[in-house]
């Protein structure tokens, strides 16, 4: 199965940043997926840009930074100058997510939007053709290492087919307990991008935890 994997930083150990980000750039790993989190919108306050800043200068892949937080429009700018090339909003954030989206392709990064597991899939059919990729939450955003949920399934296939009606060229990725028992069936059922966290960082071997799981279930 042939998908990109960006790793969720936020499962890291904050106090060897430097090892892990070096980890990643040794690894086939393709992105480094940031979630910034701040405390409203989520119930749980991640990192801010001091460590986006420490991630970044050590970085050699593309960062995706994931944006959990309310009226997201205020920063949008900070993120391209951290060096941000893929940013994703929430759907549910956003009152005006169109020029927000045309916002953030303008200052030369990718557009993303992020729904939350009970947002329908639907609701992007008049927003799509503005958008780069959509993040599609398969836990309820906020923590790491929580539990893949199954109907996310559906959700891929659906956005799938709506993708190719009206953006053939939107990217699909999928966030949240991704593991190497569901990882297969999320790129089968349409994933193009894999966020996985804690199912990496939880051996204590980052490098060859993300080996391993590119080796098994990404590579076609
Ligand atoms: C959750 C975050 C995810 C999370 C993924 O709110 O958006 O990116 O860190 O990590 P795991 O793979 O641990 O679910
Ligand atoms: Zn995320």
């Amino acid at each position: 199965m042939n998908a990109l994997l960006s790793v969720s930083m936020l499962s890291a150990d904050f106090g060897r940043l430097a090892q892990d980000v070096q980890a990643v750039n040794q690894s086939p790993a393709d992105w480094f997926h940031l979630d910034i989190m701040d405390g409203v919108f989520v119930p749980n306050i991640s990192y801010g840009f001091p460590v986006v800043a420490s991630i970044a200068k050590q970085a050699r892949k593309p960062l995706d930074a994931h944006l959990m937080i309310v009226d997201p429009d205020r920063y949008i700018e900070r993120f391209r100058d951290a060096g941000v090339a893929y940013l994703s909003l929430h759907y549910e954030a956003c009152t005006h997510l169109h020029r927000s989206l045309q916002h953030i392709r303008k200052l030369g990064m990718k557009a993303g939007i992020a729904l939350n597991p009970h947002t329908p899939v639907a609701c992007l059919e008049d927003i799509l053709e503005e958008a780069d990729f959509v993040l599609l939450m398969s836990v309820n955003p906020g923590f790491g290492g929580q539990k893949f949920i199954p109907h996310t399934l559906h959700k891929v296939s659906r956005l799938k087919e709506l993708i190719l009606k009206k953006n053939p060229s939107c990217l699909i990725e999928v966030d949240g307990g991704i593991d190497a028992d569901n990882a297969t069936s999320v790129i089968q059922a349409g994933a193009d991008i894999l966020v996985a966290g804690h199912a990496l960082f939880k051996d204590g071997n980052l490098e060859a935890s993300i080996q391993a799981f590119t080796h098994n279930t990404l590579l076609p």
